[in-house]
């Protein structure tokens, strides 16, 4: 087994030299961040395509071309010759382009300035392409490209992102169509345009190929998709398809506790034996615990998303009784340590999640827990909490929501901490939360987590007021 190394912090790269092979590879696969590349021309529908798949993934989007137009539009700005490789190296390293959402949009700035819009003006194809004809400046740029996408899943799009900037990614899409077509697309996004201008804008991206050429292959190992005859759906519902066929690759390949991650998923062993192990426990929750449930007519039929507030370790099995149906786990690994818990664990389908390995593998194997149609809990507070109010949550679990589509149901756990009187203990159920067609952009994360870690802090607080006599 491969030692692994420890991660590159960002901010300790030097932005000045290329960034060694070795540093790209962090320990096992599955305790670094998936990759994904999305090469292809200009008008080739790859942008749009890259965009939408990491918001379908919730995958960090790392436009790559942004960062040669963003140099481009500060070298006319400043008045730096386009042709003058050692002063716009030097500008690249002064100047790091930063990209990301902000409040829903996409934003590119360089300098302190937001050119998301300048920069997609046309004298900046132009611009942008005679950059990043040079090797000095590539060296510098591709090196920034890879801080942004190293610490966390990440889609990139480019021209090179396959075969230069990430080539160990864990997939690569070539996206590719005919010049005529690419014309076509181009000259619609620049107003509608008579067939000369066509003609015109075919000739321009003719040049621009040429140019870019040295820069723009394939990868050997790329999966080639041809949009020529394509919606922009279609193409991104094939990439979305070949990266979920990939990462069930990649999950296959996985081992943790002795199983394969795969075994995690499925555990049919474990889960023959559920119904027998609800029959035999439920005495020590509903006469042991005196469990009581509140809002369970509201939990929809199909699989959902629980979240909950965590103060026990036999929370899952508050959840689980009243609604009487197989909710799945993520949870230490060490939970499994202990036999007779480890049998009820695997009864209901757990699945650890390794420590220092960041939640990672865990996530990955509960969304394909959800994709299977099962139901999955997660405590997003992350670790019992047993004092005062409910702990921050982390975002993991509304990504998963909205990322598959299942309903968030909120629940409240309350008389589950010794100082809330245990042995007697009541679950509330919440008002569901659909995300479904929702993008799961950053901005949407965030607002989804707070939007549902409300309704679990206010069933909480009602479950308190209601014991507080
Ligand atoms: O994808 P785009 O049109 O925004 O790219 C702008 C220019 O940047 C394009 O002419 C080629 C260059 N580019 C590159 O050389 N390598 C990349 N990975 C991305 C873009």
């Amino acid at each position: 087994m491969p030692t692994p190394t420890a991660p590159v912090k960002p901010e300790a790269m030097d932005l000045s030299r290329p960034v060694k092979r070795d540093e790209l590879s962090q320990g096992e696969r599955w305790t670094r961040a998936l990759t994904i590349t999305v090469d292809g021309p200009a008008g080739s529908g790859k942008s749009t395509i890259a965009r939408l798949l990491a918001e379908s993934l919730g995958f960090n989007y790392v436009e790559t071309g942004a960062t040669y137009r963003a140099l481009g539009w500060l070298a006319l700005e400043r008045g730096i010759p386009l042709d003058d490789g050692a002063r716009l190296r030097g500008l690249a390293i002064a100047q790091p382009t930063v990209l990301g959402y902000e409040a829903d949009r996409w934003v590119v700035r360089i300098a302190g300035v937001d050119v998301t819009d300048a920069i997609r003006e046309p004298r900046i194809d132009d611009a942008a392409s005679k950059v990043a004809s040079h090797d000095g400046v590539r060296d510098v740029l591709v090196a920034r490209q890879r801080q942004l996408s190293l610490d966390r899943d990440s889609v990139l799009d480019g021209r090179d992102c396959g075969t230069v900037v990430r080539p160990d990614a864990d997939l690569k899409v070539f996206i590719t169509a005919d010049l005529e077509e690419r014309a076509r697309r181009r000259a619609g996004q620049q107003d509608e345009l008579g067939t000369e201008q066509t003609t015109n804008v075919a000739a321009a991206l003719a040049e621009r190929d040429a140019r870019d050429a040295k820069q723009s292959g394939a990868a050997n190992d790329a999966v080639i998709v041809d949009t020529t005859n394509m919606g922009i759906d279609e193409g991104v519902q094939l990439a979305l398809r070949t990266w979920l066929e990939r990462r069930r690759e990649l999950l296959d390949g996985e081992r943790t506790q002795g199983r394969t991650a795969r075994e995690w998923i499925d555990n049919e062993a474990g889960l023959a034996n559920f119904d027998k192990t609800l029959k035999r426990t439920r005495p020590i929750w509903e006469k042991g615990f005196r469990l009581k449930a509140v809002g369970t007519e509201r939990v929809p039929d199909g699989p959902c998303l629980f979240i909950a507030n965590h103060a026990s370790m036999w929370d899952p099995a508050f959840l689980i009784t009243p609604l009487n149906r197989v909710i799945r786990y993520m949870g230490k690994a060490e939970l499994a340590e202990n036999r007779y818990v480890k049998n009820m664990a695997d009864a209901i389908g757990f699945f650890p999640v390794r420590r220092g390995a960041g939640d990672r593998v865990a996530l990955h194997i509960g969304e394909e827990v959800l994709r299977r149609g099962d139901s999955l809990g997660v405590f997003p507070e992350g670790t019992r909490v047993y004092e005062g109010r409910l702990a921050r949550p982390r975002q993991g679990a509304a990504r998963l929501a909205l990322v598959t589509g299942v309903p968030i149901v909120p629940v409240a756990i309350y008389g589950n901490r010794w100082s809330e009187s245990l042995f007697r203990v009541t679950v509330a159920f919440g008002r569901p939360h659909s995300f479904e067609g929702q993008r799961a952009t950053p901005d949407n994360i965030r607002r989804a987590t707070t939007e549902v870690w409300a309704d679990v802090q206010e069933l909480w607080d009602a479950l308190r007021a209601d014991r507080a006599f």
